[in-house]
């Protein structure tokens, strides 16, 4: 790919400084149609005469880094008879400050370009125009981006061209685009600007959100913008920055004389408010607006009841996923991380396949885990991995097991198990080889049930036991692995065998279980093997806290489920509808717009429960949209047809509501099931794509396509 053109950059590594690279080039005759094949080490954006070419925000994305994704746009309506292409460069994902590594990395690699213009004129005429020594290059008016600092721009400052430098980078890392883009995917109007108590100017969206923000203003040469963002306000009413902990997060534009608008171009923002640290006279509405970013996904998962705190409840969790599918799926999109941390990917991947096609997104992300599994089949925490981590978590390397199973349960995909299977495999080897104990998963070192309630103090992980949990997961994953092999053709019995070892080992070794979320667990993963007495004891746990959960990463998303596979359905919509602290509602009644990392992330004196693990904007315990979708409604696909290609609907109301709706659209259709309290009784109103089973008080029906009221 790219095999005719050479990487270029700037002659010397200027940190966090963005290199232009300029071509000027002719077209001589009428074109046909033109193109250009593209990427860099980095981010960048390109122009051609002054026009943006595509629309891809923070191209190429983030992929390991043994790949590089090339972009083609078509440019045929750009091509004048004179041209000039101009593409700027950050150091991005690929060599700026991503998780903590402090651009130590890679310091003989350059932000560098690669291109390939192609002219097809009218008379038959090919011409080709590569990235080459002919090229110059000027550091730009962006004068600083970094993907956790933002982005400063100077409109004053005088490019200087030089000669490029020609790079002898390999060719071999280009493959072609497999994600979806990045693109702007609405814009939001400043809801209020109002005055802190600490005198400070503050614009609040009302909305916490991905993106950047768009500004115009009348200015004289060299007036200042400097802009902080935050997703809060401390209890007194002014802006809290502490939770973004290092990173800057700022813009700060230098401005020519006149009529002028501007947007960040290097880098993302997560937040709120907008702290106008300087700007030349009183900031209006009209001088700023919010753009929101994110992979271009579609969206097709829908959740709506009567209950108004319920509904935002369920905005919320929607715009987590908004704010965290940036071409990765990100722990959180502000602070210094935003890394694809792969338990809460795991724990989230369900109700993000409902919510949105997010089937080639896992895709292409996968496809980075495997390439950054170690021949060991360790699967870092974070991938693309940028952490330098040596060892898996349970709940987190089981993201290589569970996130393909579901796409191929939401989407049908069998080429994504067979993509994925030695990956798998290898992952069930890691555990293996790192085991103290045959058949379990002990002595090694977790994550385990992260930030739940029941953390002694001063730690974020939850006080269930690191070997049970893993042990679990060592099953669950194993138990994955023997379906997605029987799936595809392959020989299990060695991992049937190992399945049911597994097993006997953890019901001998465990009898008991602790804490919540190990009942949890011990129920989810059918492992409990009195379900009753776990179940019972589960809810009298729950029950004895004042109906209120203390699970973390590993027993909140199952918790529900849990509850209503036993007989604990009306506890489980307790739980969903608990508006005291811990629950989800809580969040939203403190005002929240988005998911919460902790569950006291703002605690009911308004103070913040930590500075350093404090994200507003943490996608996992949205996972709970699932157990809407899937049981409180009751749509599911079959697991051996899956894709909806057989569904099975089977609603389980309560009185606590008056009414529940979920659809999804699936790739066979829409999938729809509502219920309305009326009276005493129920009505419901299901719509299935394909054949399906009904399942209503516990009475079957078999339906074809089509809506039925029952
Ligand atoms: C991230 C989490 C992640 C965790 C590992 C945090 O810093 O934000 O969401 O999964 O580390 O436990």
């Amino acid at each position: 790919m790219l095999n005719n053109s050479k990487w270029i950059s700037y002659p010397t590594n200027e940190k966090f400084t963005c290199p232009v690279l300029k071509k000027v080039f002719q077209a001589c005759g009428e074109i046909k149609k033109a193109t250009i094949e593209m990427t860099s080490l980095g981010c960048y954006f390109a122009t051609l005469g002054g026009e943006r070419i595509g629309d891809f925000i923070l191209a190429p994305g983030f992929t390991s880094s043994k790949r590089t994704q090339v972009q083609k746009y078509d440019i045929t309506n750009l091509i004048k008879e004179e041209n000039e292409l101009r593409v700027t460069l950050s150091e991005g994902w690929f060599k700026g400050r991503i998780n903590w590594r402090n651009n130590q990395d890679r310091p003989n690699i350059y932000p560098a370009l690669i291109c390939e213009i192609k002219l097809e004129y009218k008379d038959g005429r090919v011409e080709y125009i590569y990235s080459d020594e002919n090229w110059e290059v000027a550091l730009s008016k962006i004068t600083f981006a970094d993907i956790y600092d933002g982005e400063h721009y100077d409109a004053n400052y005088e490019e200087k061209f030089i000669p490029v430098k020609v790079q002898d980078y390999d060719r071999d890392r280009l493959v072609k685009q497999q994600g979806e883009k990045i693109i702007e995917q609405e814009t939001i109007k400043p809801h209020r600007i109002f005055k802190t108590p600490k005198g400070e100017t503050v614009i609040d969206f009302n909305q916490n959100l991905t993106g950047y923000f768009e500004i115009s203003l009348d200015a004289k040469k060299g007036d200042r913008v400097k802009l902080s963002v935050a997703e809060v306000l401390d209890k007194d009413g002014n802006i809290y920055t502490e939770n973004y902990r290092t990173a800057k997060a700022e813009f700060i534009y230098t401005a020519k004389d006149g009529y002028q608008t501007y947007k960040p171009k290097l880098t993302f923002y997560g937040f709120r408010y907008i702290r106008v640290d300087e700007f030349p006279g009183e900031i209006a509405a009209d001088n700023i607006k919010a753009i929101v970013v994110h992979s271009d996904i579609k969206r097709t998962g829908y959740l709506n009841s009567s209950s108004p705190l319920l509904n935002k409840l369920f905005s919320n969790i929607i715009w987590g996923q908004k704010g965290n599918f940036l071409d990765i799926p990100t722990d959180c999109p502000q602070r210094d991380e935003r890394m694809g941390w792969t338990g809460d990917a795991q724990v989230f991947v369900k109700t993000a396949s409902y919510n949105y096609d997010v089937e080639k997104f896992f895709e292409k992300w996968l496809t980075d885990l495997r390439l950054d599994q170690a021949p060991s089949g360790y699967v870092p925490s974070v991938i693309p991995q940028v952490w330098g981590d040596d060892w898996s978590g349970c709940g987190w390397g089981d993201a290589s097991t569970i996130c393909p199973y579901q796409i191929y349960l939401t989407y049908g995909n069998r080429d994504i198990l067979k993509k994925q299977f030695k990956s798998m495999c290898g992952y069930l080897k890691y555990i293996g080889s790192k085991s103290t104990t045959k058949y379990l998963w002990t002595g090694c070192e977790h994550f385990a049930d992260w930030l739940g309630l029941d953390a002694p103090a001063g730690s974020y992980k939850g006080s269930s036991r690191d070997d049970f949990l893993a042990s679990a997961y060592y099953y669950y994953s194993t138990d994955i692995v023997c379906k997605t092999g029987k799936i595809i053709g392959k020989n299990v019995e060695k991992y049937e065998r190992l399945r049911e070892n597994i097993l006997n080992k953890i019901r001998k070794t465990y009898k008991e279980y602790k804490t919540q979320t190990e009942c949890v667990i011990a129920l989810h993963f059918g492992i409990a093997t009195d379900k009753k007495a776990v179940s019972k004891q589960l809810a009298d746990m729950i029950k004895a806290n004042g109906t209120r959960l203390q699970t973390g990463f590993l027993g909140t998303p199952y918790l529900l489920h849990a509850l209503s596979s036993n007989g604990y359905t009306e506890l489980a919509y307790n739980l969903l509808l608990q508006e005291n602290y811990p629950s989800w509602l809580y969040s939203v009644k403190q005002g929240a717009t988005t998911i919460w990392e902790h569950w006291d992330g703002v605690n009911d004196k308004g103070e913040f429960w930590s500075k350093d693990m404090n994200s507003f904007n943490h996608y996992a315990y949205g996972s709970v949209a699932d157990w809407v979708y899937g049981v409180a409604c009751g749509i599911n696909t079959v697991e051996d047809k899956p894709g909806f290609e057989e569904v099975v609907i089977a609603p389980n109301p309560t009185k606590k509501l008056s009414w529940l709706s979920a659809k999804i659209e699936t790739r066979k259709g829409t999938a729809s099931s509502a219920w309305y309290k009326e009276g005493d009784k129920f009505r419901y109103e299901i719509t299935t794509p394909t054949n399906a089973t009904v399942i209503i008080d516990g009475k079957e029906y078999k339906v074809e396509k089509g809506s039925y009221v029952f």
